[in-house]
């Protein structure tokens, strides 16, 4: 594999410990790709935030790379593991918000932004059409490949770290123009909303196993639903990209030979959510995996027409997000009707099991994915229209 000037002196380890170690790490990476050279990126996004994934080892790993490494591009996190500043009212342990914090305080002393949202599209990490990043989280590498036409392969919380450190990746995989074509191409039945759209990736996930897929016969798709179906296929199927016919910036690549081409039906979508129900009382509705955007809190906001909720609900956002909607209103509107607007976590990365909780309800194909698979929780999914309905009078 081809390294530069540069590159080589930071393996030799010229510009300190943290960058040759990160150059370690994106070398054998590389090698175990074929990569033939590094290239630079334009941001990073990194998974392995919350204490509840890291652990002690976790911990002591990103302090000893804090001391002397400093990101080379603008670089952001993934969820943590409670609100940075209602985490006691969330019930999480001193013990653990103290471990939290360490791991924070690591992080930023390495030059890297605390936005800790699973969406840093909207939280002022948004790369355009081509431009090279190393992102972890899976749902927003695909959305970054998919919706905003930029490049990453699916990185894991090391290897996204040590690409900001050093400003490169390796040239492989989904970097490659060549790589980003379809191989199956699935005819989707209508869909109504992101419900539809998260049962529509979770189907697909599972029939696409790692292939890219094109979409026929999507009329339309906001950001809500792109966001929905590209988390449930990165869940169910590991992919990384898709493409939507005449919707997403390169449908258009001439697809591999051999195609397979698959018609879903209504009917797999049903049976998809049956699947997906185990038929529980939730003790909480959660809406918001990936993070929310403002239009989300605006659209649960109206739908509950000024009626307090008698369940527990999160909506769980970014603080980016969240100081928006404070700035406008609707943060203390959905407060004062016992909404809680959790911020920097989710139930999948907090440790919800520990806070009492046992089943939840969601319109996320992605959270009832690993709900199930991860915290052993049983599961409720439906349409956002009716979580807020069973939110305010306890069924649906
Ligand atoms: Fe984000 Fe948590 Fe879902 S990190 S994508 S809200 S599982």
């Amino acid at each position: 594999m081809y390294l530069s000037r540069e590159e080589e002196k930071m393996l030799n380890g010229e510009f300190g410990y943290a960058k040759q170690v990160a150059m370690e790490i994106l070398v054998a990476l590389g090698e175990i790709y074929n990569a033939e050279k590094m290239i630079p990126i334009k941001s990073a996004q990194i998974s392995g935030v919350s204490y509840k994934n890291l652990g002690e080892a976790g911990i002591e790993w990103i302090e000893e790379l804090s001391r002397d490494g400093r990101v080379e591009v603008h670089t952001t996190l993934n969820p943590a593991g409670m609100d940075m500043e209602r985490w006691e009212e969330m019930g999480i342990s001193r013990d653990f918000a103290e471990k939290q914090f360490r791991i924070i305080r690591a992080y930023t002393r390495m030059g890297i932004q605390p936005t800790f949202t699973c969406t840093p599209y909207l939280a002022g990490n948004k790369p355009t059409l081509g431009d090279h990043i190393a992102w972890s989280e899976s749902s927003a590498v695909v959305y970054a490949n998919s919706v905003l036409g930029a490049r990453t392969n699916r990185e894991g919380g090391p290897s996204a770290l040590a690409s900001a450190l050093t400003g490169r990746t390796p040239y492989y995989g989904l970097h490659i123009s060549e790589n980003r074509v379809y191989a199956v191409k699935i005819d989707a039945p209508e869909l109504d909303d992101e419900y539809d759209f998260a049962l529509l990736g979770y189907v697909s996930g599972r029939l696409s196993k790692g292939r890219i897929p094109l979409f026929t016969g999507v009329e339309s798709a906001n950001q809500i639903e792109l966001k929905a179906l590209g988390a449930a296929l990165a869940s169910t199927g590991g992919v990384a990209m898709f493409h939507i016919e005449r919707l997403t910036p390169e449908y258009m690549l001439p697809p591999i030979d051999n195609v397979e081409e698959i018609d879903l039906g209504k009917e797999d979508l049903k049976n998809a959510a049956e699947e997906l129900n185990d038929g529980v009382e939730p003790d909480l509705i959660f809406i918001g995996c990936p993070h929310a955007s403002l239009e989300e809190l605006i659209i649960v906001l109206e739908r509950l027409k000024g009626r307090a909720v008698k369940k527990k609900t999160w909506i769980c956002v970014s603080r980016t997000i969240k100081d928006l909607s404070v700035r406008l209103g609707i943060f203390q509107k959905l407060e004062e009707l016992g909404v809680k607007v959790i911020c920097d976590t989710c139930p999948i990365v907090a440790p919800i099991v520990d806070l009492g909780v046992r089943s939840i309800a969601t319109n996320s194909a992605k959270c009832v994915w690993y709900s199930r698979n991860l915290n052993n929780l049983k599961i409720k999914i439906g349409r956002l229209t009716d979580l807020v309905e069973e939110a305010t009078r306890g069924c649906f």
